[in-house]
Order: structure tokens, then C-alpha cells, then sequence
């Protein structure tokens, strides 16, 4: 049976790690392709390397660009591979515009679509990746649920064929990697263990508001007063900041530029808190055992929420909420128990 996935993005390229592994060991045929939407080097190939995730086979080179395009040329270009290579099965990752892509142009060649990290869904819906999950469901055949919640959300959809629940493969990840995280950037910037916050700023409802970014990054400022604030920064976030000509928010922060995963981890593990408006890192922090601010209106990982573990806030509160939140009990085993990768290659199989 050959099983072609497909990659495009950051989140995408960590859960290829653990999955494409077993997918291989299980002795699959097995074909990847990259979209080409991450391509500077600290965006894809760093993953590539110190994860050893093998080659793409294919690199579709499609870049950035505004949605439309950036789907549009994936959905072109990919549309030739999957007729040259006829998988049995595309496996596609998550909520990008590669997601999307990959998953419209398989079904349309009525091709059966397995969707790792299915069921998903948060507000506000009008955000793209909400878009992306939501229509790749729909369109896919086999759906792979990280948590129970996932399974529920498609439920109320009326989908209950095909539906599995796998676990996160990320928390797989974590627990295989976890011995070689990469804790030299504490000596580097000279951090003290519980001294710092992780922050990570990316979502676009973030970024491209200047209201919301300038925001973010005053209450930034004062949180820094009493904790350091080590801000690997995505080159969206980078570009607007410039382009809204925030800059002299940044001199009292340590921006750093985006990080491997085992360098984000090492991080991470010996941090304060986090704040963020990330999907991976709100379950990363939690499988470090820290807390994490979540600059969101809703999550798709609610019962982080809901376990009193972490807390969503608006740009305006974030250092309240990030002084607030200390946990009530710390709920072990949300997503799993570390084997979903090697779980969604046998039920494929
Ligand atoms: C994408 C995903 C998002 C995921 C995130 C992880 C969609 C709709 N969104 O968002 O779900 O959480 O990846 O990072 O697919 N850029 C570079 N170099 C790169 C990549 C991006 O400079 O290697 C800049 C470009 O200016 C680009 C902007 O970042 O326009 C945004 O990149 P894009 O891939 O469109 O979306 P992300 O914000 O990364």
C-alpha cells in the first residue's frame, strides 16, 4: 500500500517526525511532499535535519502569498504528483493552507484522504486555519482525533464514520525526544531556570492588527520589569512590527529568531510560564509541566482550559492573566498515551 503525506508548514514538519517513522517501519511505500509554504532555513530544513525527517521527495516551491495563491499553486503543482505517483491514501497535517490543498485535490481524484489531527475547532471561524480544518474534515475519509474533545466536535457534525482517537502525535514527539532536548540557549542568553517567559506571536488576528500588536507587546513591556521575556519571533510577526513601525517595543526583550524544535523544548522546560498563540506550544508547555497564556478567544485544546492549566486572554490582560493562573490540578494523559503515530499506522494498514 503506498501512503503519500503532505508538509508544508512548521507543525507539520514535527508531527512528520514521529508518523512518517512508523508509517515506513510498518512497511508502507511512502511518498512526501513539501508545498514549499515554510522555506527559510530556521522555518524547514533545521527541522529536517535535527529530527531526521527524510528527504522530501518532492518540494513543491510554492512560497508565500496571500491565500488564494498559496492554495491555488499547491492544488496546481500537487495535483500532477498524485496523478504520477497514485498513492492508495494522502495524509495530510492539521489546519494549513498545504492541509487544505492536499486534502481537495486527493478527494477530487477520489483519492481516500487521512487527516491527522482531525476534529478540531475553535473561534473566531472566519480564522484561515478554522477554514482549513473544517473543510478538510468534511472531505476526509479516515479522521485521526488527538483528544476526546476532537471526537465530540465531530460528532456534533454528524461525523462518526472513519472517526478514530489516536492521541496527539506531538506528545509522542515530546516523550521521544525529550532526553535530547537543547538547554544551550540558557547559557547563551545567561537564563536562569523559572527566571524567563517563552513567548510566541503568530496568528494572524494578532499580527496584522496594529491595535492588537502594539498592545501585545506594551504588556510585554511591563511583565518584563520582573521576568525576562525570551521571544523567538516568526517572520510574519517581524515584518509587521516593522511595517506598523513598532520597533522600540522590542529593546527590553530577547528576541531570538525562530528555533529547532529540540532548542524550543530545552527552552520551554526550563521556563517560567508561556505566552502564546500557538497550537503546538499551548501542549508542549503542557507536557513540560508549565502553564501557558493563551492570546486567543477560544482553543481547539480546551481542556487545557478547562483543567485550570491554561488560560485564554485578550492582548489587553495578558500579565494579569499571566500572574492569575496557577494551576488547580494537574490532569495527566489528555492526549493520549504516546504511542498515536504508531496507533494511526496500524489502523491505516
Ligand atoms: C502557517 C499556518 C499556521 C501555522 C503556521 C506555523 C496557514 C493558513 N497557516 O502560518 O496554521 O500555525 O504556519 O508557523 O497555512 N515567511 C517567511 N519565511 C518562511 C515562511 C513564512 O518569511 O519560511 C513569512 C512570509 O512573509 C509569509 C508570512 O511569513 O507571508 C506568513 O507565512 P504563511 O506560511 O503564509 O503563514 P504562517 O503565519 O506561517
Amino acid at each position: 500500500m503506498k501512503i503519500a503525506t503532505i508538509v508544508g508548514a512548521r507543525p507539520q514538519f514535527i508531527k512528520e517526525a514521529v508518523v512518517g517513522e512508523e508509517l515506513r517501519k510498518a512497511g508502507f511505500e511512502h511518498v512526501l511532499i513539501h508545498t514549499g509554504q515554510h522555506y527559510d532555513y530556521n522555518m524547514s530544513e533545521v527541522f529536517f535535519n535535527s529530527l531526521e525527517i527524510k528527504e522530501p521527495d518532492y518540494n513543491l516551491g510554492v512560497g508565500s502569498g496571500s491565500h488564494a495563491v498559496q492554495t491555488g499553486l499547491t492544488m496546481m503543482r500537487l495535483e500532477e504528483v498524485v496523478i504520477k505517483e497514485e498513492p492508495d491514501v494522502v495524509l495530510v497535517y492539521g489546519d494549513t493552507n498545504a492541509t487544505v490543498a492536499g486534502a481537495l485535490v486527493s478527494a477530487k481524484l477520489k483519492i481516500r484522504v487521512a487527516h491527522v489531527e482531525a476534529g478540531m475547532r475553535q473561534e473566531p471561524r472566519d480564522m484561515p486555519e478554522e477554514i482549513n480544518r473544517v473543510l478538510t474534515d468534511r472531505i476526509s475519509s479516515i479522521l485521526f482525533c488527538p483528544s476526546q474533545t476532537a471526537v465530540k466536535n465531530l460528532k456534533k457534525e454528524g461525523m462518526e464514520k472513519g472517526v478514530w482517537f489516536t492521541g496527539d502525535v506531538m506528545y509522542d514527539l515530546y516523550l521521544k525526544m525529550e532526553k535530547q532536548f537543547d538547554y544551550s540557549l540558557s547559557e547563551q542568553l545567561d537564563l536562569e531556570e523559572n527566571g524567563y517567559v517563552v513567548v510566541t506571536i503568530h496568528r494572524d488576528f494578532n499580527t496584522d492588527n496594529r491595535y492588537r500588536l502594539e498592545e501585545i507587546l506594551k504588556q510585554l513591556n511591563m511583565i518584563v520589569k520582573d521576568k525576562r521575556i525570551v521571544f523567538p519571533i516568526h517572520p510574519r510577526t517581524r515584518k509587521r512590527i516593522e511595517g506598523f513601525g513598532l520597533e522600540n517595543h522590542l529593546e527590553n526583550l530577547d528576541i531570538i529568531d525562530p528555533l529547532d524544535y529540540l532548542s524550543m523544548m530545552g527552552l520551554v522546560k526550563h521556563s517560567w510560564k508561556v505566552i502564546t498563540d500557538s497550537g503546538g506550544l499551548q501542549k508542549e508547555s503542557y507536557f513540560a509541566g508549565k502553564q501557558a497564556v493563551v492570546i486567543m478567544p477560544d482553543t481547539g485544546w480546551i481542556e487545557l482550559v478547562d483543567a485550570g492549566i491554561n488560560c485564554l486572554t485578550s492582548p489587553e490582560m495578558i500579565r494579569e492573566s499571566l500572574l492569575l493562573i496557577h494551576e488547580t490540578k494537574y490532569e495527566k494523559g489528555l492526549y493520549g498515551s504516546g504511542n498515536a503515530a504508531a496507533e494511526i499506522a496500524s489502523l491505516l494498514g
